[in-house]
């Protein structure tokens, strides 16, 4: 099959609607937000098709069937987020709805099944990314006050304290901090120097607060960490 005239109608659908790189970038941008809660658009799908006589009966395979089509759309809306819309994505794309031509299913129920599942996007995107964007709020509130109110000391276990929430394992020595980071990184990301650092990293560890060595960090104590930041109320 010459796939080019395909292509070209799809560049020009994208045209339409005036698609670009920008958009692609935003969506895959998405990805790992929505990925969660694909499986319920997946569930809800399903359960409405079975709702229908029209679409129902299409849909006679069973259980076996029922798992494997609930498989196929969950690869199918992950492709969805790749943000790449090649030659390779619109033949799988085209192949899929070929399929659906060629059962007899009525246009009409692929229209009402894609409008249930891009509203049921739309609404879970928009919670997903309005408490994304609440919860990097406050993080930045809060590193802006740490950096007018907290000293040195306070801010380095304030942002020691943030990368274990994010990254931290809990082993029996204490709380480790996966990403590595050198007196150099921690240095930029509170505000002083890297001098400033290892003098403040060398008081924690003296107090046995925390356990450090070759960009490996350990919160041996990470109350009292959390006493010394709620101090001042941050
Ligand atoms: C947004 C609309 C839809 C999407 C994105 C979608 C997606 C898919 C995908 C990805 C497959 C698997 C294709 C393959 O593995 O080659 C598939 C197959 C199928 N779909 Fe849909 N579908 C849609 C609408 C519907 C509707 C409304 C029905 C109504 C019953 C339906 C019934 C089926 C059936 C019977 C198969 C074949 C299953 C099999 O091979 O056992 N689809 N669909």
């Amino acid at each position: 099959m010459d796939w080019e005239p395909r292509y070209r109608r799809f560049q020009e659908c994208q045209r339409y609607v005036a698609w670009s790189d920008y958009d692609a970038q935003r969506v895959r941008s998405l990805a790992t937000i929505v990925d969660p809660s694909l499986q319920a658009l997946v569930d809800d799908f399903y359960a409405e098709i079975e709702r229908h006589v029209h679409t129902s009966r299409i849909i006679s395979g069973g259980q076996q069937q029922m798992s494997r089509l609930k498989e196929a759309l969950l690869c199918w809306l992950r492709d969805l987020f790749t943000g790449s819309y090649d030659r390779d994505y619109l033949r799988r794309r085209y192949e899929v709805g070929r399929q659906h031509v060629q059962m007899g299913l009525d246009q009409t129920y692929t229209i009402l099944a894609m409008a249930r599942l891009r509203s049921g996007l739309l609404a879970d995107v928009s919670v997903r990314v309005a408490k994304t964007i609440g919860r990097r709020l406050l993080q930045f509130e809060r590193r802006l006050r740490g950096l007018l109110f907290l000293s040195n000391r306070e801010r380095l276990a304030s942002v020691l304290l943030d990368l274990a929430r994010q990254s931290g394992v809990a082993t029996n020595d204490g709380i480790s901090l996966q990403i590595r980071l050198s007196h150099h990184d921690l240095a930029n990301i509170i505000g002083c120097s890297r001098e400033t650092v290892s003098v403040e990293m060398a008081k924690l560890r003296s107090d046995g607060l925390i356990d450090s060595g070759r960009q490996r960090i350990v919160l041996t104590q990470p109350r009292r960490l959390e006493k010394l930041v709620s101090r001042n109320g941050i």
